[in-house]
């Protein structure tokens, strides 16, 4: 599949997709965490328990009860989901230049660690695809468009679930310790955007 410059576009790329659910077994017994011992969630619903906690599951993808985005954090913040991870090995090689390590901001762009507060993925969706210039900023601030870019718009829900998890405190700074696995599903919509 081609990845094309518009939003919908991005989540289709990345396969976020997510149809109607049933909770396995598993989950109804521990419904914060879907399969505890195997480290590879399948699909279920989960308790949320906020505005960017996990709602649902599918194809180790976590998504809130808005449908957006979001991280899955366990082993007291050591462990986390694969788009967390990949949203943080993305973040390095696209983002770091001017957001700075760890999305902690720099002289050149804001921190987005303060910016995810409260944004929603359509939002953060339009402002990587389109770009962003402050035009009443004593220094020129501009944002580049990432909608040609397929290294960002094939991974724009990892960057937004990572930051995600940045901006909530969930996860530190630096790369995180341990990680779910790469979901098969993951590979297969990359493999797809890429082409
Ligand atoms: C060339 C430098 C540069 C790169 C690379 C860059 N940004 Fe930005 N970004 C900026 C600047 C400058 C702004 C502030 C623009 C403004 O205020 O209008 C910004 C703003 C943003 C905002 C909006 C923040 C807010 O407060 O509304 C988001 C979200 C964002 N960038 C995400 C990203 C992500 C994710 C990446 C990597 C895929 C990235 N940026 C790469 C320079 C950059």
């Amino acid at each position: 599949m081609r990845c094309t410059t518009n939003i919908l576009a991005g989540f289709a790329c990345a396969g976020l997709v997510i149809g109607t659910l049933t909770a396995s077994p598993a989950s109804a017994a521990s419904p914060a965490d879907p399969q505890p011992n195997s480290g590879s969630p399948g699909a279920g619903d989960l308790k949320s328990d906020g505005p960017t906690q996990p709602a649902k599951v599918q194809d180790g993808q976590y998504t809130d009860k808005n449908g957006d985005p979001t991280y899955h954090v366990t082993d007291g913040g050591k462990k986390v989901d694969w788009y967390t991870m990949s949203g943080y090995l993305r973040y390095n090689a696209n983002c770091i230049v001017c957001h700075g390590p760890d999305g902690m901001g720099s002289t050149y762009a804001p921190s987005l660690v303060d910016a995810l507060k409260g944004m929603d993925y359509a939002h953060f969706a339009g402002i990587i695809v389109g770009g962003k210039k402050d035009v009443n900023a004593s220094q020129e601030l501009v944002m580049p468009a990432f909608g040609d870019n397929r290294n960002v718009m094939c991974y724009m829900p990892d960057i937004y679930t990572y930051l995600r998890a940045r901006s909530d405190g969930a996860v530190g700074r630096n790369r995180p310790a341990e990680h779910e696995p790469k979901p098969a599903a993951f590979e297969k919509a990359e493999d797809a955007c890429m082409k």
